[in-house]
């Protein structure tokens, strides 16, 4: 399913003349809200083949229910890939202009990445698990060991760039940076420097044994496509709008354990994914994934919402593993409202899908958890973005 050099140039000249000259791109006139009719039409128009992608797929699964066989029949679809590579391109180059939440995801990495790795945030968050291992322990700790031990001696300030894997990269948003050695990889680019990559079927090697500027240059000749890659290789890893790809809880919790092997000690994994509706309205749901992602070895870091969307960061505060699948189904816990959604959805007919008992008991158990009844659309407008906040609380347990 590669896309050739010359189709990706002639997707992305194709995507210029269906949506409109390049000279739109960077006019906050098109940010929603201010667009205008026909730019609109056109923008609606390219989030219709991006959404009515994941729906397909939704769909596909709950048919059938063998993700892998599901999975396998849509990466063979190149056109409908291509088709969807493309509008993501458009939206991003034409319509998501700074102002607008599209650029402002990629700043908000940018800007929790840089706070973290070169202006302190590191040392302060692992100062402060060393005070704590400190405090806690039975029997007398060396601070200063201590502290150096949580950072495997290493620097606290980031030398050299920051590598940083963009799962889903589609158009390389983090490729323009100075500060970045962005990996950008995707199952169908719509660009030439992103990697073509299945993330779910990623092999994951034994860690690399290089110096650091041997391990950059092995980061600058990856070659498409990428079947492999070694653990702790990269400081940062980003999902942005990568999980809600998934019809499947299980694909994304397999996604998240990636991640942790992939990502240094202390390295970062930023989340980001779709909600318009109120900060609190799905605080459940965030709180479930934050159990489930912790307990693979991360601790949340920070999380904000914006209008349209959660975004928080997880730092890899182990190398190992903690979670124990046999007492806790952490994979389910990492559930999105279009989980339940579906049978509302356009275009799904009621009476082909049967929910499984297991989904009926959690669907009950989640609704009567959530104030206000019933998830709604996740197309409902935006309310306003609410500000960030960093924490270092334990992990609350909230359900069996
Ligand atoms: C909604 S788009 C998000 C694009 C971009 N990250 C952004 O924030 O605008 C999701 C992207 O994930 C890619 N994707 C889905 N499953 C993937 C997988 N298993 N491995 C790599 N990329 C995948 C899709 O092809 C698509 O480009």
């Amino acid at each position: 399913m590669a896309f050739s050099s010359s189709q990706g140039r002639d997707m992305e000249r194709r995507q210029e003349s269906r949506a409109g000259p390049r000279a739109l791109a960077g006019n906050p006139q098109l940010c929603e809200g201010a667009v205008p009719r026909v730019a609109k039409q056109e923008q609606e128009k390219l989030s219709g083949v991006v959404k009515s992608v994941h729906r397909s797929l939704r769909k596909q699964y709950l048919e059938d229910g063998n993700f892998d066989k599901v999975w396998n029949q849509h990466c063979k679809d190149e056109r409908k890939l291509g088709e969807y590579a493309c509008a993501m391109k458009s939206l991003a180059d034409n319509y998501w202009t700074k102002k607008c939440e599209g650029q402002s995801r990629i700043e908000w990495c940018l800007g929790v990445c840089r706070d973290y790795f070169f202006n302190g945030g590191k040392r302060k968050i692992i100062e402060k698990d060393a005070r704590r291992a400190v405090l806690n322990s039975t029997f007398p700790l060396n601070y200063d060991e201590v502290l150096m031990s949580l950072n495997q001696n290493k620097e606290f300030h980031h030398s050299g760039k920051m590598r940083l894997l963009d799962v889903g990269s589609c158009y390389n948003p983090f490729l323009k940076y100075e500060d970045i050695l962005a990996v950008g990889i995707d199952i169908v680019p719509a660009v030439e420097t992103v990697h073509r990559c299945d993330f779910l079927n990623l092999q994951i090697r034994q860690p690399l044994q290089l110096a650091p500027e041997a391990v950059d240059i092995f980061l600058k000749n990856l070659r498409s496509p990428i079947e492999s890659l070694h653990s702790e290789l990269f400081d940062v890893v980003v999902f942005s709008l990568l999980l809600s790809y998934f019809p499947s809880r299980y694909q994304r919790w397999l996604c998240c354990k990636k991640a942790h092997e992939l990502l240094a000690l202390n390295g970062l994994l930023l989340i980001i994914t779709p909600d318009s509706s109120h900060q609190n309205r799905h605080a459940l749901m965030m709180k479930s994934w934050k159990i489930a992602i912790e307990s693979l070895g991360f601790k949340r870091m920070i999380y904000s919402k914006f209008a349209h969307m959660h975004l928080m960061a997880f730092r890899k505060t182990s190398l190992k593993t903690t979670c124990d699948l046999i007492t806790r189904n952490y994979p389910d816990m990492l559930y999105i409202p279009q989980d339940f959604n579906f049978m509302s959805e356009k275009g799904y007919s009621r009476t082909s899908y049967v929910r499984s008992e297991r989904e009926n008991e959690q669907l009950a158990c989640t609704f009567s958890e959530l104030p206000g009844g019933p998830f709604e659309s996740d197309s409902r407008a935006g309310q306003t973005s609410t500000k960030s906040f960093y924490e270092f609380e334990e992990p609350i347990l909230l359900m069996n």
